[in-house]
């Protein structure tokens, strides 16, 4: 494998609008990011991923992008994110970008003089296409509802196609011209010293262009996920994502993490190998094995033992090839320490195990924001406190299919991406620290004791604890271990624990994390070394025993 420079190290996404607000407008903002940068840099980040802070009417949270070139008013100035890059660089942490450019906003200019003029060169940027027989072009639902066609405004039988919400059209990538377009705006952002980009739900730009009807699935109405054509033509996306590796992310030796699902032992290679289409994507295994319900509100939590086999069934197809990026969750997702452990460890000791685990496993984990102290989910006590469009539709969803509102609102408190959207909890001031005035989302309930300034100091506290990893990480002794040595699953003793082994030249980690409710122990050979534990846990005669809810990283004797 070649080397590269992001080998090895710990990535943070940043959801902007919730990180930090700086001018009491109850919006997090660049300057807010600038302010806490050495609060990253204290944790250990060598990769900043802010989330998309482009010009947008942020029907979709500015994942509908209406000029990539601009920041939005909301978030701050270009100047203040110059700065912020120049701040970041001094501390070594490497910044990168969200690329949407499977989609735009309706709010582009593109799109909007494709409306005005679907015989203009920007109407070939979209797909624009006639009805059939009074209907839209084909049957495909769109991933937050309805169908993906709508009509070009003024229109009579064209419509234009958008995957996500109507106020974010698709972009025709059979189009070289808007391509190269796409490729231009990356490489202006690369000449102002961003590191690279996470790619946004780009396996959407496979698509057929001739949009065939599809069997209808088993939602009962008539039509048929958008995904199932994008997973018919990956191949179409590859072609495409090899283009722009040539024309943008190898030229600058940037870095890019895909939003890919669906990784299998034959497409490892073609996404992550050394000539792949990315440098690494996120390991959505365990997200994957928890959607396979047709609708949201069927979702079912997985054991430990279920998302174990996941976890480390991903981890054993990457061993040969390529870098998973771990995550526990994003702001797609609620919070992982809610979603992934039993009951009795949604807490700061089973936070911390699952830290271990995530950090520890190969690849290049990515932190998200809130999650370094072990945030939960929110609790909402009404449909009126989300904010996001998906959660709303679902609820909508849910009332229509007979469920009461109460259930409804409790399917949208387990699932709803608003969890991960609520603002960081900074202090227990008013609001949290956040901001001086109401946020723009809800404070999550215990931000009293839940908060930065309870924790960086404690050094029995989840920040501390994640800083340590991270450290474990970096340090020289165990650094070509943890970044390049493989990774080979050990027995599960009681059902409940993730165990692995990090083999590296001539040394070897074992990492434990106990979710169950007694305690395990495994084999560590006199002379053994105890790196890292949190909870309870003890190494003797020859054995690491580690309590339930605990956790440890052990270097073994030879
Ligand atoms: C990705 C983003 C998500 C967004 C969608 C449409 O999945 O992570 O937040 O809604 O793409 O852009
Ligand atoms: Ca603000």
């Amino acid at each position: 494998m070649q080397k590269q420079w992001w080998h090895g190290k710990v990535a943070y996404q940043i959801y902007p609008k919730s990180f930090k607000d700086s001018n009491g407008d109850g919006i997090g903002d660049l300057r807010g990011i600038i302010e806490k940068l050495p609060y990253l840099h204290e944790l250990g980040i060598e990769i900043l991923w802010i989330s998309p802070i482009y010009k947008s009417p942020f029907v979709d949270q500015g994942y509908d992008i209406a000029d990539y070139q601009a920041i939005d008013p909301l978030f701050g100035s270009m100047a203040d994110f110059d700065e912020l890059l120049a701040k970041a660089k001094e501390l070594n942490i490497a910044v990168i970008m969200d690329l949407v450019v499977n989609h735009c906003s309706s709010e582009h200019e593109w799109f909007k003089k494709a409306c005005a003029d679907p015989s203009c060169e920007e109407a070939s940027y979209f797909y624009f296409r006639e009805g059939k027989d009074g209907k839209a072009p084909n049957n495909l639902r769109a991933n937050f509802g309805g169908s993906v066609w709508d009509k070009v405004p003024g229109q009579d039988n064209l419509y234009y196609c958008h995957f996500f919400a109507k106020e974010q059209p698709d972009l025709n990538w059979f189009n070289p011209k808007l391509r190269q377009r796409i490729y231009d705006m990356m490489n202006w952002w690369f000449e102002k010293g961003v590191a690279g980009f996470r790619v946004d739900a780009i396996m959407c730009i496979g698509k057929d262009p001739s949009f065939p009807m599809y069997p209808a699935d088993a939602l009962g109405d008539g039509m048929c996920a958008c995904g199932v054509m994008n997973a018919e033509h990956n191949d179409v996306a590859e072609k495409f994502l090899q283009e722009m590796q040539d024309n943008t992310f190898r030229k600058h030796q940037a870095f890019s993490v895909g939003e890919v699902f669906g990784l299998q032992k034959d497409n490892t290679e073609k996404f992550i190998g050394d000539h792949g289409c990315f440098s690494t994507i996120f390991d959505f295994a365990a997200r994957e094995a928890l959607s396979t319900k047709p609708a949201y509100f069927a979702f079912e939590k997985l054991s430990v033992a279920q998302y174990r086999a996941v976890t480390f069934k991903a981890q054993e197809l990457t061993n040969d090839c390529g870098f998973l990026a771990p995550v526990i969750e994003n702001h797609d997702e609620p919070r992982g320490v809610s979603t992934w452990l039993p009951e009795m460890w949604q807490n700061a000791r089973g936070a911390k195990a699952l830290g271990t685990v995530n950090l520890m496993l190969r690849g290049i984990p990515f932190v998200f924001q809130g999650q370094e102290i072990g945030m939960t989910n929110t609790r909402f006590g009404s449909i009126y406190e989300f904010d996001d469009l998906q959660s709303k539709e679902e609820y909508r969803r849910c009332l229509d299919h007979g469920l009461s509102e109460e259930t409804a609102l409790r399917v949208l408190n387990d699932q709803a991406r608003d969890n991960a959207r609520t603002p960081m909890l900074w202090d227990d001031s008013r609001f949290a620290g956040f901001s001086t005035e109401v946020p723009w989302m809800k404070v999550h309930q215990d931000y009293k004791t839940l908060n930065v300034k309870a924790q960086i100091d404690d050094p029995n506290s989840v920040f501390s604890h994640y800083k340590a990893l991270i450290a474990l990480k970096k340090n020289p002794a165990y650094h070509e271990t943890l970044t390049y040595g493989r990774f080979e699953a050990l027995d599960d003793p009681n059902e409940h624990t993730l165990a692995f082994l990090r083999k590296g030249d001539g040394q070897t980690l074992l990492v434990a994390a106990n979710f169950g409710l007694k305690e395990v122990a495994f084999k560590a050979p006199e002379g053994s070394r105890m790196l890292i534990k949190s909870g309870e846990a003890s190494l003797e005669n020859g054995e690491v025993h580690v309590a339930e809810g605990s956790s440890v990283v052990v270097e073994l004797t030879k």
